[in-house]
């Protein structure tokens, strides 16, 4: 197996949990990681060799085979670009970029110049998911109706809550549909294999205006910050979304949104409908699989590697009982990359590549403008 170099861009909440999960996999050493704030300091704490604070420097100096991007979303586009410039693969967090046309010129760039690219949506990787993907292509769903669920959040429950999220020039023109559906949607579109054709969104922005504070903070960290510290910020990103959708063979589609829902920290649901039988799976009971039937008992699938698909067992690394969950999909999909880029092959890979980012980003421009315009907007191809 090849030993991988890999570079690091941004160390918050996400850049973090890339590192332990690369450290899981044996294969990959982190040799460097860059961030515009105590660059050494993190690097120090975290064990890794050198730290930059510029991503240029990191890259011309260390020339790793891997760089993953985790900054905010407005910086994806030019780190991945420079790091294939140098020939380096990409592992960018979603969404892939702040722009439509970011991540259709990035798509272009590594299929022209054959770089290996990936997009970090790791909830495709939670094994009940994949277990339900094999059970749609097995035809055991039959055909798909109807596919509904949401993510709800509360980090932003409260006006003195404050993140780069929450600046269109920093994470683009939606926030809740970009951060979070992106994810929601990846998943629906995954696990069914069907396409969304056409969106009918609405939005809603209750706080209209937000406390920043005048010092920076990490995403999720909770900070408490005293009044003096604040200055008020209009608010243009939404901070609760629902989204209609139509897919490519006639199924309608659903999700709720919410970055304000006080109580629920993470909650990512997806249900589906079929003429056999219908499925139901929740990030908070991320090992069970529901799967619902009309004329005899519904099921719970559990996870358990001697049970489930053979699709779903290579994202399994412990026993039946012994929870997996969050970080797990990341090193199961960062498994997956990394051997998709030694044997420079995709095909049959589980994984976003730039393509299903830009595709993503395709979508988020169709739900911003249909809720702006309060109609339905077809999804560009
Ligand atoms: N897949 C997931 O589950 C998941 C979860 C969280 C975040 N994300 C994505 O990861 C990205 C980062 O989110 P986060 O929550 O970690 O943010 P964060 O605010 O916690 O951390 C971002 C870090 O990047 C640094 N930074 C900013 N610009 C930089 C630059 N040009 N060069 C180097 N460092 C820079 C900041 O100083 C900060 O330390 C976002 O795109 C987000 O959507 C994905």
């Amino acid at each position: 197996m090849k030993k991988f170099r890999a570079c690091v861009a941004g160390m918050g909440f996400v850049g973090k949990a890339h590192i332990e999960a690369l450290r899981r996999l044996g294969n990959v050493e982190v040799v460097a990681l860059c961030n515009t704030s105590d660059a050494q300091a993190k690097a120090d704490a975290l064990c890794v060799p050198k730290g930059y604070s510029d991503f240029r420097e990191m890259l011309d100096k260390e020339k790793p085979d891997v760089v993953h991007v985790c900054t905010p979303n407005d910086s994806h586009y030019e780190i991945s670009m420079y790091a294939m410039g140098r020939g380096c693969s990409v592992i960018c967090e979603k969404p892939l970029t702040r722009t439509l046309d970011e991540a259709k010129r990035l798509a272009d760039y590594a299929k022209t110049h054959r770089i290996m690219n990936a997009v970090n949506f790791n909830c495709r990787y939670y094994p009940q998911i994949l277990q339900a993907k094999a059970m749609v292509r097995a035809g055991e769903l039959g055909e798909i109706r109807t596919m509904h669920g949401g993510y709800l959040q509360d980090w932003l429950f409260l006006d003195t809550d404050y993140s780069w999220r929450l600046e269109p020039e920093v994470s683009g023109e939606s926030r809740v549909f970009a951060d979070i559906g992106s994810h929601w949607i990846d998943l629906a579109e995954t696990v069914s294999g069907l396409k969304a054709t056409e969106v009918l969104a609405d939005f809603s922005t209750f706080h209209k205006t937000r406390k920043k504070p005048l010092k920076p903070i990490a995403s999720f960290s909770g900070m408490a910050l005293r009044p003096e510290d604040y200055e008020e910020r209009d608010i243009t990103t939404e901070d609760f979304c629902t989204v209609l959708f139509r897919f490519e063979n006639g199924a309608r589609g659903s999700c709720t949104l919410s970055q304000i829902f006080a109580g629920r920290k993470n909650q990512i649901q997806l249900s589906l409908s079929g003429s056999k039988c219908s499925l139901f799976w929740s990030s908070d009971d991320s090992n069970e699989l529901w799967i619902g039937h009309r004329e005899t008992f519904n099921e719970k699938a559990a996870k358990d590697p001697s049970i489930l698909a053979p699709q779903a067992r290579f994202a399994i690394d412990y026993p039946g009982g012994h929870v997996e969950g969050y970080p797990d999909t990341f090193k199961h999909g960062f498994r997956a990359m990394y051997a998709a880029i030694e044997s420079g092959q995709t095909e049959g890979s589980d994984f976003a590549t730039f393509e299903d980012g830009l595709r993503k980003m395709a979508i988020c421009e169709a739900v911003v403008q249909s809720a702006h315009t309060d109609r339905w907007v077809a999804i560009e191809e």
